[in-house]
């Protein structure tokens, strides 16, 4: 399994949260709010086992690992240089697996022994057009056991489109709007020789994302055919929004 050494990975993290809080706003209060979700649902599970899906360099992973050291916790993801920065960055945190999340079969490959107590996920989802959401609920639905939870957090929108660009205006004025951008980061990251096997590997394997702008009520739609019982909003600001799905 690859890994990025441990120093360099950590100045690459650091840069990536920065980056990422460009589209995030309060991207550590979304995280805390995670915390304390499935810290909650969990609060009589001692030692309880955690997805983090689209879990990228493993930002929200280790977070969640500091706020509940006795859980087992999981990433999953589809590109090998974020999933070595998680590995080099937040060696303790979880143990990260490469899978793509659009082919079904994928919790096959996560070499779980028993049903999860939750899942999380947070600005990864958008990437998944709605027939492949569905896909994802349902299998998803599968590894999770009866009242476990599913955390989705990212910029879920209204289907109004007034209210979707009122929505995106709040979130835009509490973000931050002159950090490094994605493209940045990554123009960056070719210029670091360290990284340039692993950027040969994921630019072989990867096309480039989309944001395929799935409204919030198709999430809660595709959950509840997947088979979660409830579904709901329990934080927003702006389009910046923790949806969660009891299952
Ligand atoms: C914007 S990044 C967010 C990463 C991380 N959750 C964070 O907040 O820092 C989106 C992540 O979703 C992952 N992703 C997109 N499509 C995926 C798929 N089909 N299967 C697995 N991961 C996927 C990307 O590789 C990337 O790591």
């Amino acid at each position: 399994m690859k890994s990025v050494e441990p120093r360099l990975a950590r100045e690459w993290l650091r840069r990536w949260d920065a980056q990422q809080e460009r589209y995030v706003a309060d991207r550590e209060a979304r995280f805390a709010t995670i915390g304390r979700v499935v810290a909650h649902a969990l609060r009589d599970v001692a030692d309880p086992l955690i997805l983090d899906l689209g879990c990228g360099p493993g930002s929200l992973s280790a977070r969640m690992a500091g706020r509940l050291p006795a859980a087992e916790i999981v990433g999953v993801d589809v590109d090998p240089l974020l999933l070595a920065l998680a590995r080099g960055g937040h060696p303790d945190a979880a143990r990260f697996v490469e899978a793509d999340l659009g082919v079904p079969g994928w919790s096959a490959l996560l070499g779980l022994s028993r049903k999860a107590d939750a899942a999380m996920s947070t600005t990864a989802l958008h990437y998944l057009p709605p027939d492949v959401l569905a896909q994802v609920y349902l299998e998803l639905a599968g590894q999770l056991r009866p009242g476990g939870i599913f955390v989705n957090a990212d910029n879920l929108y209204d289907e109004q489109p007034t209210i979707a660009d009122l929505a995106a205006a709040v979130r835009r004025s509490s973000a931050a709007q002159h950090n490094e951008d994605w493209g940045s980061w990554w123009r960056a990251v070719a210029e670091e020789p360290a990284l340039a096997e692993l950027l040969a590997e994921r630019e072989a394997l990867l096309g480039h994302g989309a944001d395929h702008r799935v409204p919030v009520s198709v999430h809660a739609d595709l959950l509840r055919r997947a088979g979660f019982s409830e579904v709901g909003t329990v934080w927003q600001v702006g389009d910046d929004t923790i949806l969660v799905a009891v299952r």
